[in-house]
């Protein structure tokens, strides 16, 4: 039995759609795309340390992949179609390498396959430290990187609603994923191994965080074109809900038929 809080709508049957957050926020930050689902059954997952999840002492992307897919059989499902935006996709990923037969697609947003260089391997660390002090304000100096241009100049009340979040993320949370994000290996040969599971690469053209090079490695690696957004940025969810969930919505048809 996993711990991790699931946000599902218990009438929903079928293939779920599990999607999952980036860092630092939780799973509200999908609200806007599930919206735009109807009719799909969509689960969201708070990672450790977020929304309701509690933290988990060990940082580890692997551990929280193996609580997802014992989340999906807990629905009572045998397979699911996962998507991830930046850490989620990291966690999408490790679950192609740890249990591809659960996967009946994969949605990869604004991510990447590559392990951290050293550099931003040390950055994490000293930011979980810092957040172990309890350091305040940690997560606001992430804005600049999160938003495109587009929004930071012409959506000031997305702008506000992000600078909250990243003001109010959980310094338990910060802590578990910088740790276990520091931690992560390259993921290009599981992705490659799919072979043949319907897949979905998405980057925002203004992503300050991942690059077009980035994108491309794992669409190559998935034998899929990368699918651009040219106003959002690193945060497409909440930059461009309706393009994401019309993009999710095509990979959920092509995975589940
Ligand atoms: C995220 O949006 O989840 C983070 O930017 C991922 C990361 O720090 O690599």
């Amino acid at each position: 039995m996993t711990s991790l809080a699931v946000h599902a709508d218990q009438r929903a049957e079928g293939v779920p759609l599990v999607l999952l957050h980036a860092f630092p926020l939780d799973s509200t930050m999908w609200q806007q795309v599930v919206s735009r689902l109807p009719g799909i059954p969509v689960v969201t997952i708070d990672a450790p340390g977020f929304g309701g999840s509690a933290p988990r002492e060990h940082a580890s992307l692997e551990d929280y992949a193996r609580e997802v897919v014992v989340t999906v059989r807990e629905l009572g499902a045998d397979q699911a179609v996962v998507a991830g935006l930046s850490m989620g996709g990291y966690v999408a990923m490790a679950i192609a390498e740890a249990a591809p037969g659960i996967l009946a697609g994969i949605g990869l947003l604004s991510t990447k396959a590559s392990a951290d260089a050293e550099p931003a391997r040390e950055k994490r660390l000293a930011m979980a430290a810092a957040a172990e002090r309890a350091e305040p304000d940690l997560a606001v100096g992430m804005l600049q990187g999160l938003l495109g241009d587009t929004s930071r100049q012409h959506r000031p009340e997305l702008v506000e609603q992000v600078r909250e979040r990243l003001r109010t993320a959980p310094a338990a949370g910060i802590c578990w994923a910088q740790r276990s994000m520091a931690a992560r290996p390259d993921r290009l040969a599981a992705l490659a191994a799919l072979a043949g599971v319907p897949a979905l690469v998405l980057r925002g053209a203004q992503d300050a965080l991942m690059s077009d090079g980035d994108a491309c490695a794992m669409g190559t690696a998935l034998g899929v074109e990368v699918v651009e957004l040219a106003g959002a940025g690193h945060l497409a969810a909440l930059e461009e809900p309706d393009a994401v969930a019309a993009a999710l919505a095509q990979l959920y048809a092509r995975s589940v038929g």
